[in-house]
């Protein structure tokens, strides 16, 4: 690799990509991977799709954008219906605006919900309250209500304040906590918080329904989101689900939260939109939320030159289409029990593995150094890196990441997998993650 392409995030070691076809990767040197996180639970068709690359090209020969402010498109307005439907005719999630990242969902959401209590006379509203490890993005704004600690921490003094409530996680509870009521105590910790700063001072509550790189997959226990929906109805905060890597049908609904019964006022949405195959996410909220903000500003008051970029949300469109025709959320649904059951199998009695859980095909595995203690390893030994470094070279792509404990102990992986990844795939997934984490740990554990 040359010195000019090299970069910080991009070391000289990491191979260079030739191709990829289905849920299969190929570098330049011949090595196969499988990819069993979708990259960051990105690429939910897979990779190489016929049908959506061509879906692209015919958009790109007419043309590649039309800008926002001159015209609309028919991928534009049909994306916009899918969404609509996918979201549930009675949820009122009729409204959206389509970005190029989920840090850009995010940070529409964030500002559609200031905009929208601006519109109505209450600008005093201008605080986020969200959680500890959490993630919703690295631009400055959804940095800023993300509770992941080293990706905050050399930006710390410029980022505006936020509340960051304690993780909701029954495998590691609050301290005093039972696992039981974690979901009341949370729920609690919210309620108390808008009461300490004053209803009228909080905008919104952002969540994600299912934690993913700064928890390691942890779905809030069942009757958060309802308390949490009713608390924010009762004071008039706003309910931001951020669905950028749970939703689009990862958990097998196409909203994460559709699970708990409960429709948020915003929802941000991304990776599995376009599934990879071009940059797109959206910014989605309830018509109710629209009524206010266009009577007095006549539209948002965000958005960035590519919002609506067309040749995206082509992908998405064919992206969707495919998803529904091959009734794909079915089969996540399906095969996600068989993939959690497959895990279990093969890892459940390590004495390693403290946790598996998740929904649909977004898994996450937890590593312990004690399985009664739940005590995590040395964060010295950066044990993630090394099982992301050997199931690559074992050929499986998997997403480990770290410091889901506290900010700076913990060691998870996620397994993300392609919703029409074939069963056979699952099987070669899990006899890899199985052998890469027996190399790394048991490696390590027979040093003398
Ligand atoms: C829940 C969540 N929100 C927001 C983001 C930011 O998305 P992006 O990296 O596309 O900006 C991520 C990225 O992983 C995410 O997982």
């Amino acid at each position: 690799m040359s010195a000019a392409v090299e970069s910080a995030w991009q070391p000289a070691r990491l191979p260079k990509i030739a191709y990829g076809k289905g849920s299969y990767l190929y570098d330049t040197e011949g090595r196969r991977y499988i990819d069993g996180s979708g990259g960051p639970a990105v690429f939910c068709l897979g990779h190489g799709n016929e049908e959506v690359n061509a879906a692209i090209k015919r958009q790109l020969d007419r043309i590649a954008h039309g800008y926002r402010y001159t015209f609309t498109s028919d991928p534009l307005e049909q994306l916009t219906g899918i969404v609509r439907r996918a979201c549930g005719a009675t949820s009122g999630l009729n409204r959206m605006i389509f970005v190029s990242s989920g840090s850009e969902a995010v940070e529409s959401c964030l500002k559609i919900a200031l905009q929208y209590h601006s519109a109505r006379g209450e600008q005093s509203r201008r605080r986020f309250i969200a959680r500890q490890r959490s993630w919703h993005g690295n631009t400055l704004g959804a940095l800023a209500v993300s509770g992941f600690r080293d990706r905050r921490l050399p930006f710390e003094g410029a980022l505006v304040e936020a509340s960051l409530l304690s993780p909701v996680n029954v495998y590691r509870p609050p301290a005093g906590v039972r696992p039981e009521n974690v979901a009341e105590h949370c729920a609690n910790e919210l309620e108390q918080e808008i009461a300490r700063l004053g209803a009228h001072r909080v905008a919104a509550f952002i969540f994600e329904p299912v934690v993913g790189a700064a928890g390691g997959v942890v779905p809030a226990p069942p009757g958060y989101a309802k308390r949490v929906r009713e608390i924010c109805e009762r004071t008039g905060v706003l309910m931001i689900a951020d669905e950028v890597m749970c939703g689009s049908g990862r958990c097998g609904n196409w909203r994460a939260l559709e699970h708990d019964g409960v429709t948020p006022d915003l929802m941000s949405v991304a990776k599995g939109l376009a599934g990879g195959y071009l940059p797109l996410g959206a910014a989605i909220f309830s018509e109710r939320l629209w009524e206010p903000l266009v009577a007095r500003y006549g539209g948002l008051m965000t958005g960035h030159t590519f919002s609506g970029h067309t040749a995206a949300c082509a992908a998405g469109v064919a992206v969707q289409g495919v998803i529904e025709r091959e009734g794909l959320l079915d089969k996540v649904r399906c095969d996600g029990v068989y993939l959690m059951d497959l895990l279990r199998q093969a890892l459940a009695e390590r004495p390693y593995v403290g946790d598996i859980r998740g929904r649909g095909f977004f898994i996450g595995i937890e590593l312990v150094a004690d399985r009664v203690t739940k005590e995590p390893y040395d964060p010295s030994l950066q044990l993630f890196a090394r099982v992301r470094d050997r199931s690559f070279a074992n050929g499986l792509i998997c997403y480990p990441s770290g410091g889901n404990v506290d900010g700076v102990k913990g060691d998870h992986i996620i397994i993300a997998p392609p919703y029409n990844a074939a069963r056979a795939e699952l099987d070669e997934i899990a006899d890899k993650l199985q052998a890469s984490l027996a190399e790394v740990i048991e490696g390590l554990l027979q040093r003398p």
